[in-house]
């Protein structure tokens, strides 16, 4: 796993547009090698945070240090050090593709003789070596989001910020997405900022749930998890329902809840103890029984209700 040194520091970051507080005094850290989630709502300063971190946008106060480097003063460093993957990239429309990803190599400084290799490289890893000599213009969302995301990793920073890399992909791309960005795992530290809550449970070492541009929570996607309460959800399908046993699983402590839904007996819980008894009740008529655990989507909704 990551070491422990920090690889970007947030302190206190404010920043307005016009009467809009979209960042109001964040403080964060993220450690070198560590995947990093953000969540929010719409409007919530995401995007504006990492901008901000990616020397694209000026905050009103505070301050970002990357690996030790001031964003007001070292933008140059800071950006030869970000890959960035914004949330709608703005890719040269006239380009081919392989000639925007060595615009922006050479643009980034890498070595003219590892140039090549690297583009061909890029466009393996993101499915798109049959379209390097086709226009941006003729792709697809999906195929500009993986040029985009090329060319994110062009000059091969330790850092990458990916806003939003799966928005409005099919099913397919995004999980060859996720399963790319899951090889950086460890490697690179990388923030994530997202609207889809599995993605986030399953890649994100770390999530923030970022609400009215202040941190609402944070931790692994299992912590924030065992924070709620009354969720799990125990289905017991069974071959009668019977009043009695309802009103019995009632009494139990543990249950916040019980409906019934078609043959199912659907018992909500704020902890497990006491699954075993509460099944037994029924355990003549069970046919099948199964558990649904709180999710990510819980956590978000309950946060920034
Ligand atoms: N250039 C701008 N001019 C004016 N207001 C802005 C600008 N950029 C962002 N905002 C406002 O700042 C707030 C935070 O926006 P931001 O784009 O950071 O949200 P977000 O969390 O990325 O949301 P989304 O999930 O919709 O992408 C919003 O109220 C937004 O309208
Ligand atoms: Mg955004």
């Amino acid at each position: 796993m990551h070491s422990n040194s920090k690889m970007i520091e947030i302190k206190s970051l404010t920043k307005r547009f016009g009467k809009i507080l979209a960042l109001d005094n964040l403080n964060l850290d993220i450690d070198q090698g560590e995947l990093l989630g953000i969540i929010g709502p719409n409007g919530a300063g995401k995007t504006t945070a990492i901008r901000i971190i990616s020397c694209i946008l000026k905050p009103d106060n505070g301050e970002v240090l990357v690996d030790g480097h001031s964003i007001h003063k070292d933008q140059i460093k800071i950006k030869s050090m970000i890959g960035y993957l914004p949330e709608e990239p703005n890719l040269y429309e006239r380009f081919k593709a392989y000639d925007l990803l060595k615009y922006f190599g050479e643009l980034y400084g890498v070595p003219k003789e590892n140039l090549e290799n690297r583009i061909y490289e890029l466009l393996e890893l993101v499915g798109m070596s049959e379209r390097a000599q086709h226009r941006i213009n003729t792709f697809s969302k999906g195929l500009r989001q993986r040029i985009g995301i090329a060319r994110a990793l062009i000059h091969d920073p330790d850092i990458l910020i990916f806003d939003e890399p799966t928005m409005g992909l099919d099913p397919a791309t995004s999980n060859s997405i996720r399963n790319f960005i899951n090889t950086l795992r460890g490697k690179k530290t990388i923030i994530l900022c997202t609207h889809y809550m599995d993605e986030a449970d399953a890649l994100c070492d770390r999530v923030a749930i970022l609400n009215h541009g202040r941190i609402a929570d944070m931790g692994t996607p299992d912590y924030l998890k065992s924070k709620i309460h009354g969720e799990t959800l125990l289905k017991i399908k069974v071959k009668h329902i019977e009043d009695a046993n309802l009103s019995e699983i009632r009494q139990f402590k543990s249950v916040e809840n019980v409906n019934v839904s078609g043959g199912d007996i659907l018992v909500s819980l704020n902890s497990n103890h006491e699954i075993c008894d509460i099944v037994n009740v029924v355990k003549e008529d069970v046919i099948s029984l199964n558990t649904k655990e709180p999710s990510l989507e819980d956590v978000f909704i309950q946060t920034v209700k």
